[in-house]
């Protein structure tokens, strides 16, 4: 049977992972930038994470959600010290989408609103909810676009208003830094104008941390940095190191009830068990500081290469934006230097996502390489 043909593949065939590198099946040693789309946190087949999940299947591997899981218990209150936030509950699920529409649900249940506003650039995942939340038409089908959305420019509080005004709306949802969009991030005083008339308006404020959570940006959450206290928080990618994991977090002030929300495999003993580990480690190892200190190395260096017009994001949610369209160079670094990138929709920018356990030695080698292909691509563009 053929696979249903929906990815653009690289020929790569990785077979496995050490740290932040990944290794094919001749052997061949590639230093991994990209964690597999920002979901690498702690390093490929980190020790403590190895062991959590052997040790778990081991035990109990799967039951489902109508026992007592005390490692449930024990991931939610060490989420809770980690990111350093009071009064929320934890529903997990098993994706970033699913964490998504989970949160569409409860904030539609919540305020009894049916209507959803999102941002230009945004990505929320796949699923019928928030693909219709996604600014990508083509990939909504058009079952997708029954739900009642309205998009808005990112940033802009009086579009906000307008919209908030017609009193229809459940819930305004956000990326803190947007990801596939091209790591744009709206001001301070947007997010906590958004917050306020968003309390004002009895909608429930969402942040998508899907892929800028879990250390990555150096704050356990990015709108840390912001000064708001969003209603809902989803988080997925980072969560897991790889397992399939994803939640939301969600404000006290809304009441759950039996059969409000509910799945087969969130949640499970192994998923948690890699949660915690995950945890554990971004504790231990002081990942969320190494994320700060190594972005700040990334960005002395970025700014010292002239083709590098912008630098986006923060910690390790880096985008480099050159004044011409990366797809090559992409390429060139991969297939010549052995380094995964990443891409977004904006094509001038190169995305960033290592391991948190990324070290500056490792962005000296990425640097080295870089400055080759720039060269090479200068003599070839030269001679052309
Ligand atoms: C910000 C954001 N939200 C949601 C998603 C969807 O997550 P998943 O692919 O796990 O469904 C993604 C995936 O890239 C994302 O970047």
């Amino acid at each position: 049977m053929e696979l249903f043909d929906v990815y653009p593949l690289y020929n790569i065939t990785p077979v496995k992972g050490d740290g932040c590198y990944v290794y094919d099946k001749s052997g061949k040693k590639y230093l991994d930038l990209y964690g597999g789309h920002a979901v690498i946190s702690i390093g490929h087949a980190h020790p403590n994470y190895v062991q959590a999940i052997q040790t778990q299947v081991a035990k109990l591997g799967f039951y489902s959600n109508s026992i007592n899981n005390p490692l449930q218990n024990e991931l939610a209150g060490k989420l809770e010290r980690i990111a350093g936030i009071r009064d929320y509950a934890l529903f997990l699920c098993s994706s970033g989408a699913e964490a998504n529409e989970n949160a569409l649900k409860v904030a539609s249940f919540h305020t009894g609103k049916d209507r959803i506003i999102y941002f230009e650039n945004a990505f929320h995942g796949r699923t019928s909810g928030v693909v219709a939340i996604t600014d990508n038409e083509t990939i909504k089908a058009p079952f997708n676009k029954g739900h009642k959305a309205t998009r808005l420019a990112f940033n802009n509080i009086a579009a906000l208003e307008t919209e908030l005004k017609k009193k229809d709306v459940a819930a305004v949802i956000f990326e803190v830094i947007q990801g596939v969009g091209g790591l744009d991030e709206a001001d301070s005083g947007f997010y906590k104008a958004a917050a306020d008339i968003c309390k004002e308006y009895n909608v429930m404020l969402i942040a998508d941390e899907v892929q800028s959570g879990y250390g990555r940006t150096g704050d356990f959450f990015a709108f840390q940095r912001h000064g708001i206290r969003p209603d809902i928080i989803s988080m997925a990618k980072g969560m897991g190191n790889g397992f399939p994991v994803g939640a939301i977090l969600i404000d006290n002030k809304i009441t759950p009830r039996y059969g409000m929300l509910g799945t087969t495999f969130g949640g499970n003993h192994l998923a948690c068990a890699a949660a915690i580990s995950v945890l554990d480690t971004i504790k231990e190892e002081n990942l969320m500081q190494n994320a700060a200190e190594v972005s700040e190395y990334i960005r002395e260096e970025a700014a010292k290469i002239s083709e590098i017009k912008k630098i986006k994001g923060r910690g390790l949610m880096i985008g480099l934006e050159f004044d011409f369209e990366i797809a090559a160079l992409r390429k060139e670094l991969l297939f010549d230097f052995q380094i995964f990138t990443g891409a977004s929709s904006n094509k001038k920018l190169l995305r960033i996502l290592p391991p948190l356990t990324i070290q500056k030695e490792h962005f000296q080698v990425f640097f080295e390489a870089l400055r080759q292909v720039l060269i090479n691509q200068k003599i070839s563009s030269e001679t052309s």
